[in-house]
């Protein structure tokens, strides 16, 4: 029985579909073989950043479907609800390339396990995002290579500085994802109501990763990471909005 969260009918529950993101996440080599050699390692690395760059990823969850249906978006709404949603989707394959890193370097069974089931959610948001961009007309980022080899470096440096400040990593770029998205319900187009389903879910979706990650140990990380961390941000959704 859906559950309802706001405006918007939330398509699935938690767990309910724990054992489809576990077969259809893009993720799943790299995280489940713990003792894979490093160059069988760095194949699984290959393997999901192409599979992230190049492919339509299969979402477990249903896309996220809104209360009412929405209004026409006339020719100026649906670019800028294309450009915001690009934006969206270079943030969700940013998503894949720090999980990805964070896996490849955690040292704990349990915290690689909850890279999973977040990561499972991430390719959902990678799925929806990508078929709302087609939808209005969009295309994604021409710039996604380097965002994902951007983010995932920076998984890579969050990573090796242990499972706390890594996991600590994470809770801060979830929280900054969760306002950003608040940020986008807010200017999307009104009459977009598909658009906002999307984003209302994703944002949920962020809030529990976070919240997760501090229930793992997390540590707060310095201001001033935090600072670079927005600003890196900032550069990288103010691009996507236009390429
Ligand atoms: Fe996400
Ligand atoms: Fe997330």
């Amino acid at each position: 029985m859906p559950d309802k969260k706001g405006p918007y009918v939330v398509s699935a529950q938690r767990g309910v579909h724990r054992t489809a993101r576990r077969r259809r996440a893009i993720l799943p080599t790299l995280l489940n073989n713990i003792r894979l050699s490093p160059g069988d390692r760095l194949l699984a690395v290959v393997d999901h950043a192409l599979r992230a760059l190049t492919t339509t990823p299969q979402a477990a969850r249903p896309k996220p479907i809104p209360s009412r249906p929405g209004d026409a978006l006339d020719d100026v709404e649906r670019r800028e609800a294309g450009a915001l949603m690009r934006v969206n989707h270079v943030g969700e394959v940013c998503a894949q390339a720090l999980y990805s890193a964070q896996a490849l370097a955690a040292s704990d069974p349990g915290l690689r396990r909850q890279f999973q089931q977040a990561a499972a959610e991430e390719t959902d948001h990678l799925a929806w995002t990508a078929e709302r961009l087609a939808e209005l007309g969009a295309r994604p980022s021409l710039l996604n290579p380097l965002w994902y080899a951007g983010a995932f470096a920076i998984g890579l440096v969050a990573a090796r500085a242990g499972d706390a400040r890594s996991l600590g990593f994470l809770v801060e770029t979830e929280r900054q994802v969760e306002r950003h998205l608040e940020g986008h319900l807010d200017r999307l187009p009104l009459g977009d109501e598909a658009s906002r389903a999307i984003v209302a879910q994703m944002k949920d979706d962020e809030a529990g990763h976070a919240m997760a990650a501090e229930h793992a140990g997390a540590v707060p990380l310095p201001a001033p990471v935090r600072w670079a961390m927005r600003a890196a941000a900032k550069v990288m959704t103010t691009t996507a909005h236009y390429v």
